[in-house]
């Protein structure tokens, strides 16, 4: 494991920076951005799991890591949001997270997590892949009094809870996909594969 930051990572950390402030828009919400422990190249290239360590990663707040050329969100979530996310399940398509290929059986509960206060998933829209934006606010003006938090996709207007699950009547088909991974101790977590061993 490296922690060297190569040009081409720089470039990719970047870009999602902008993704979630030019998401905010005008009034633009300081969304907190962590970057985090980077897989080697070689490691990638091989599709290798990735480590990151969330020790000072606050409520709210999301880190994006590279996983096989892709992002991957980790998000500490608050008891409010872990709360509201039942009162959403009636304009989701897939609340119950029925899909089997877009989570471990592990995540498939009511919060798609191991831990119901961290939420991992892969940063890639279901629709045509584009990286949905990071919306934490209550209620902004542009996505409507229910919005309760979540992911919106700025190149189709797909829309996605704070566990990666889809809202009815948009482009993407299924919830974002949780990538298997797995808590080693308190603050670090494995992503590429489960506890088992398998990817
Ligand atoms: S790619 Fe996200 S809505 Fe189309």
């Amino acid at each position: 494991m490296s922690n060297t930051v190569d040009n081409g990572k720089r470039r990719f950390l970047t870009t999602a920076a902008s993704v979630v402030v030019g998401g905010a828009g005008a009034a633009a919400v300081a969304v907190p951005f962590v970057t985090s422990m980077l897989p080697s190249a070689k490691a990638q290239a091989a599709g290798a799991p990735v480590e990151a360590d969330i020790s000072k990663l606050t409520m709210g707040q999301q880190m994006t890591i590279e996983w096989r050329g892709k992002p991957v969100w980790i998000i500490r979530r608050s008891t409010e949001t872990i709360e509201n996310l039942a009162s959403l399940d009636s304009l989701l398509v897939d609340p119950g997270s029925s899909v089997a290929s877009q989570q471990p059986e592990y995540c498939k509960n009511d919060t798609r997590s191991i831990r119901d206060e961290i939420i991992v998933l892969v940063g890639v829209c279901t629709h045509l892949g584009c990286s949905p934006t990071y919306r934490p606010e209550l209620a902004p003006e542009d996505l409507g009094p229910e919005w309760k938090g979540g992911f919106y996709c700025p190149c189709h207007g797909s829309r996605f809870d704070l566990a990666g699950r889809v809202y009815a009547g948009v482009p993407a088909p299924t919830n974002l996909v949780v990538p298997p991974y797995f808590f080693q101790g308190d603050n670090r977590i494995v992503i590429g594969e489960d506890a088992q061993g398998a990817a």
